[in-house]
């Protein structure tokens, strides 16, 4: 009888928990010395803010892809603690994960959770010459939408902003 691991592939999108803390910790670090926080950063990528988001209770969604004990992808639809109708989507991939189809499984899930709330649209803003992410949305039937939402994105001309779903006017999808 040999001792081998059980031939099981660990992978899958959950909500985070508190015991993915860590993980989600040493996740936000490894995106931090990657450079992909030039890219991605919703919020700042700190061990103790992905401690606070492993024991959010409120109405915004986060979410993890897991690989065994690893985080291989991060997601967020949030606005809802504001009121806003349309939440704001953001993803990230681990960068050895990158090039797999995680992204495009990951952002079906996150529309999927986001309709199963009703939603019948999502937003994101992109930065232009994030050529890999511009190339996903655009594959997935973002269109360029809605206007800025805050001073903040106003003044970020070097954004897209992108909109997921149904047109005003449109007939449900
Ligand atoms: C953008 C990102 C999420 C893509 O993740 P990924 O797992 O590599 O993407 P997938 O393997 O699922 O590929 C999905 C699509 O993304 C685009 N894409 C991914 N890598 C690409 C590359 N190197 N060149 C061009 N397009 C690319 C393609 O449209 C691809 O579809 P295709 O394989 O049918 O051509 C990932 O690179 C990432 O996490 N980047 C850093 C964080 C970030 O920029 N987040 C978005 C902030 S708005």
């Amino acid at each position: 009888m040999t001792s081998a691991k059980p031939s099981i592939l660990a992978l899958e999108f959950r909500s985070l928990v508190p015991e993915l803390s860590a993980a989600l910790g040493d996740f936000f670090e490894c995106l931090g010395t990657t450079g992909t926080a030039a890219f991605f950063h919703p919020h700042p990528l700190t061990r103790e803010l992905a401690k606070d988001l492993c024991h959010y209770t409120g109405r915004d969604l986060y979410f993890a892809g897991t690989y065994e004990s690893r985080i291989v992808a991060y997601g967020l639809l949030r606005g809802w603690d504001e009121n806003y109708v349309v939440p704001s989507l953001g993803i990230a991939i681990a960068p050895e994960a990158r090039g797999t189809g995680l992204a495009r499984s990951f952002m079906l899930f996150l529309h999927s959770a986001a309709r199963l709330r009703g939603c019948k649209q999502v937003r994101l803003t992109v930065f232009r010459k994030n050529v890999n992410a511009v190339a996903l949305y655009q594959s997935l039937g973002y269109f360029l939408g809605v206007g800025p939402r805050n001073a903040r994105d106003a003044v970020l001309v070097e954004h897209f902003a992108f909109t997921f779903g149904q047109k005003a006017g449109a007939a449900p999808p």
